[in-house]
Formats: C-alpha cells, sequence, structure tokens
C-alpha cells in the first residue's frame, strides 16, 4: 500500500470545511445487492430492462453484481475499520414491496435484510443516509402506466412512509428520489436506462410527477417525523459548444432550464422557468402548461440539504438554424444510438433540436467523460446566486470517477482517481470560500458495481470487486486508503 501521509496532510490543510463536513461513500440496491431472486424480491424495471437483449453493453444484469445482499457484513466491516462514518445507500422498493404496494408487504424477509444492514451500521456507529428511490420501480407499477400514471406518486408515497415507520429509529437522513433529472432523460425522453422509453419532450410529464412525488414525500416523512430530508439531483454546467454562435447560446440556455432548473426551481421555489411552460404549451397545449404551472407548488417543501450529484459538464449544440431549418450535420440520428453513456454525446428524439457533447478536456475518465472539477464549484456559486436564502445547506451527495482498474501485485493503484477526488474536494472547497454552505462530499462509490447500461465494465468504487470470482472477492483500492486516511486527518483536526 502507498503512503499518503504527506499528500492527504497537505490536501486537508488546504480544505476550508466546517468542523461539522461529512466524507461519505455512496451506493444503490440494484447496483450493489443482487439477489435479485432472493428473500422474495418482486421485480422491478431493472430487472425488466437488463433481461432485454441489447439494452446493456456487456449483456449483464444486476442479478449478482457485487453481491452485497450476501457481503454486506463484510462491506461494513470495511467501511468500520477504515473510519468511514457516513453511508448513503438506497433501499430496494420491491424487496420491502414486491408489487409496489403497501398490500403486497412489508416482505418479512426485505425487512429482516434492511434490518440487520441498519443494525450493523449504527452498531458501526456509521450514520446512513437511505436513498428510496434511485430508479428502481416495481415493473407493477410501471404496467400500471409508471410515473405517467398519478397513481404511482400516492404509491410512493405510501412506500416512503412505510419505509420510515420500519426504519427510521436508526435512519436519520432521507433522500427520497435520485436524479429525476437523469431518470427523465435517460429512462424516459432517450430510453437507454429502464424502463427505456423514447418520449422526448413528453418526458417533461414524468419530470412533473416526479417533482410532485418528492414534495409529497418531504412533507409525509416529515410529519411522521424524520429528522434530516434532502435531495440528490444530478446539476451539470452548461456550455454551448459554440460561444459565438447564438443558437448554441439559446440551446445551451433551454437544455439548462431542462436539465437543471426544472428540477432544482421546483424543488426549491415550487415554480417552473417560464420558457419551459412556454414548451410544454406549444407541445401539449395550454391546459396540460396551466395544469404544470398550478401542480408545480406540491414540489416544494422545506429542506435540510440540497444534495448535488456531479459528474461532468454538458455541452450543446444546435441542430437547427435560426429559421428553424435543420443543419445537416448534426441533423437528428436515424438509427438510435444503444449505448450513449459514455459516448460523450446523447442522441435526443428527431424533435428535440440540440445534442448533448462532452467538454473536450484533455484528461478524460474511463467513461469518456470530460474531467472538469472547477465545474462543481460553479454549480454551487450559481445555486447561492440563483436561489440566495432559498439555498438550503449543500451537500454533495455523489461524485466519483470510473477507471479500467486492474489488481497489479495484490493493489490496486488508482493515483488518478485520488488526485480526481483531491481536485473535487478543492472545488467543493473553493465554494465555500466563495460563501456556499457546503456540509458533505459522499464518493461514488463504495464498491465497483453494475453501472446501468454500461454493465459491469465502468469501475467506481474505492473497493474493488472481482466480478470474474463468483465469490466477489472484494480489495480495498488505494483511494479507499487515502480516503479513510484523509477522513481522519481532518477529523482529527476539527
Ligand atoms: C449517478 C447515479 O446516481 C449512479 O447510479 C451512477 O452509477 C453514477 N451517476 C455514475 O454514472
Amino acid at each position: 500500500m502507498t503512503n499518503f501521509h504527506n499528500d492527504v496532510q497537505d490536501l486537508a490543510s488546504k480544505l476550508a470545511f466546517p468542523a461539522s463536513f461529512v466524507f461519505g461513500t455512496s451506493t444503490a440496491s440494484y447496483q450493489i445487492e443482487g439477489g435479485a431472486g432472493e428473500g422474495g424480491r418482486g421485480s422491478s424495471i431493472w430487472d425488466t430492462f437488463a433481461h432485454t437483449p441489447g439494452t446493456i453493453i456487456d449483456g449483464t444484469t444486476g442479478d449478482v453484481t457485487s453481491d452485497h445482499y450476501h457481503h454486506w457484513q463484510e462491506d461494513i466491516a470495511l467501511m468500520s475499520e477504515a473510519g468511514l462514518k457516513d453511508y448513503r445507500l438506497s433501499l430496494s422498493w420491491t424487496r420491502l414491496f414486491p408489487d409496489g404496494t403497501l398490500a403486497s408487504g412489508p416482505n418479512p424477509q426485505g425487512v429482516e435484510f434492511y434490518n440487520r444492514i441498519f443494525d450493523g451500521l449504527v452498531e458501526a456507529g456509521i450514520r446512513p443516509m437511505v436513498t428510496l428511490y434511485h430508479w428502481d420501480l416495481p415493473q407493477a407499477l410501471q404496467d400500471a402506466g409508471g410515473w405517467l400514471n398519478p397513481d404511482t406518486v400516492v404509491r410512493f408515497v405510501e412506500y416512503s412512509v412505510a419505509a420510515f415507520e420500519l426504519f427510521g429509529d436508526r435512519v436519520t437522513h432521507w433522500v427520497p428520489i435520485n436524479e429525476p433529472n437523469v431518470h427523465t432523460l435517460l429512462g424516459h425522453a432517450i430510453g437507454t436506462h429502464a424502463p427505456g422509453l423514447t418520449l422526448g419532450y413528453e418526458a417533461l410529464g414524468v419530470g412533473h410527477a416526479l417533482n410532485l412525488a418528492h414534495g409529497a414525500a418531504v412533507r409525509a416523512l416529515r410529519e411522521a417525523g424524520a429528522k434530516s430530508i434532502g435531495t440528490a439531483t444530478n446539476h451539470c454546467p452548461v456550455m454551448p459548444s459554440d460561444p459565438n454562435n447564438p443558437m448554441d447560446i439559446q440551446m445551451a440556455g433551454l437544455y439548462h432550464a431542462i436539465y437543471n432548473l426544472f428540477f432544482s426551481d421546483a424543488m426549491l421555489r415550487g415554480a417552473y422557468p417560464e420558457e419551459l411552460l412556454a414548451l410544454v404549451e406549444s407541445e401539449a397545449g395550454s391546459e396540460v402548461a396551466a395544469q404544470m404551472r398550478a401542480e408545480v407548488v406540491g414540489a416544494q417543501a422545506p429542506l435540510d440539504f440540497y444534495g448535488v450529484n456531479y459528474y461532468e459538464p454538458a455541452v450543446v449544440r444546435s441542430r437547427i438554424n435560426p429559421d428553424g431549418s435543420p443543419i445537416p450535420e448534426v441533423a437528428p440520428p436515424t438509427e438510435p444510438r444503444k449505448h450513449v453513456d459514455g459516448a460523450g454525446l446523447y442522441d435526443m428524439p428527431a424533435e428535440i433540436p440540440f445534442l448533448i457533447e462532452s467538454l473536450p478536456t484533455k484528461e478524460r475518465t474511463g467513461f469518456d467523460w470530460a474531467i472538469y472539477p472547477e465545474g462543481l464549484t460553479e454549480i454551487m456559486v450559481d445555486m447561492l446566486a440563483r436561489y440566495g436564502q432559498e439555498l438550503p445547506p449543500l451537500v454533495v451527495t455523489e461524485g466519483g470517477v470510473s477507471f479500467p482498474d486492474e489488481v497489479v501485485g495484490g493493489a490496486v493503484h488508482d493515483t488518478a482517481r485520488i488526485d480526481y477526488l483531491a481536485r473535487h474536494l478543492l472545488a467543493v472547497s473553493a465554494a465555500c470560500a466563495k460563501g456556499v454552505d457546503v456540509r458533505g462530499y459522499y464518493v461514488w462509490s463504495y464498491l465497483d458495481n453494475w453501472e446501468w447500461a454500461d454493465g459491469i465494465g465502468q469501475r467506481f468504487g474505492l473497493v474493488y470487486v472481482d466480478f470474474d470470482d463468483p465469490s466477489r472477492r472484494r480489495l480495498p483500492k488505494d483511494s479507499f486508503h487515502w480516503f479513510s486516511e484523509l477522513v481522519r486527518m481532518v477529523k482529527a483536526v476539527a
């Protein structure tokens, strides 16, 4: 193992965080648990999607993945030994309520599984932050219309309260929905994630439902007695592809409104950007727009923290000229691309007049994403400027990087990940220096896992998982030891 002491000391001395700043790690149920057919768990949209040929780049599924279902004790023990005291995980809705309704549960084996985990975490002095919905909608609810059926919101709120009643004695921190914007875009607008819908602009209806589900769940959890409630929403700085092209600038503004503001304005202000309501009006009619305007107030509820997940900026290129005529070289695709997550470019359905590109930085991740730590400072400073007093304390609920890690001589020397994390922590510190109240950073991810449409090919973990080994052997990477030392050192001086 490499000795990080001097580097860590140097970094810790530069991080200007409040004493209460939390250094955590993060995971999600479908990505790590496995045990898909065990313990009475019901099927979710990700089970269906992953088992549909052609959806996942390497043909894998989350059936076993990192097998946390059988390794949870070892995983908690590793965390505990390393002094990692904060852990964000998600519950599998269908492990608790197999068809998504209260009538179908609670499933005793599912309750027992999470009881053991929460007991184990509490015993180890680890504070859990629980995400209630990390994209794994019960398939039965999808069959009834998914998020476009208003009943799904009702089911979600019931499930949220039931989960609180089951685990709220040990869980203080709650996040109703993970990345509602990514779930809307990839799952419902362009279809590269479950449930694989290609609704284009119509997917804004799904985003709207997720916003309402968030607000309703926050209120219900609060009423039930939850102490700390937040969100975990992906944010990205948005840039025009050509800063001198007015159409690129206009489309960048539109994408910023769709991707960032549609969700943050709803959750923090109970409102939508006017330009999006105008878009909804032209696409779906004035009644739909009026209904969304009236209902969105329900998305707002006071939050104890606002979680930002940050990975990379978005660069927007217009597909149309100012007169609306198409630009041939960026015309809509004739055949939808199957895997876009790592390609640095999202193909949008024909009606959407722009493409998303990746910022052409020299440094790239294993996913070929741009490495741009200053983007994290930009997001936070912009949010403070936009929301001022309305902005709750921020927490980075996810930040991390995939690289093609390899075991060499019994170790994983992932120095590039260490560098990435150090620079992103400095970017958070820079935001603090500019007056933003930031309370924590959760590394994505605690351990290597199943990266959605990209299967097991993208390793984000601090802990390596050997996916070729049926026993799913774990091996802490250098970044794990580094992070552990950093946490200890910062806490020691705080
Ligand atoms: C954010 C998502 O919440 C998580 O599930 C995913 O693995 C990471 N992004 C990396 O793509």
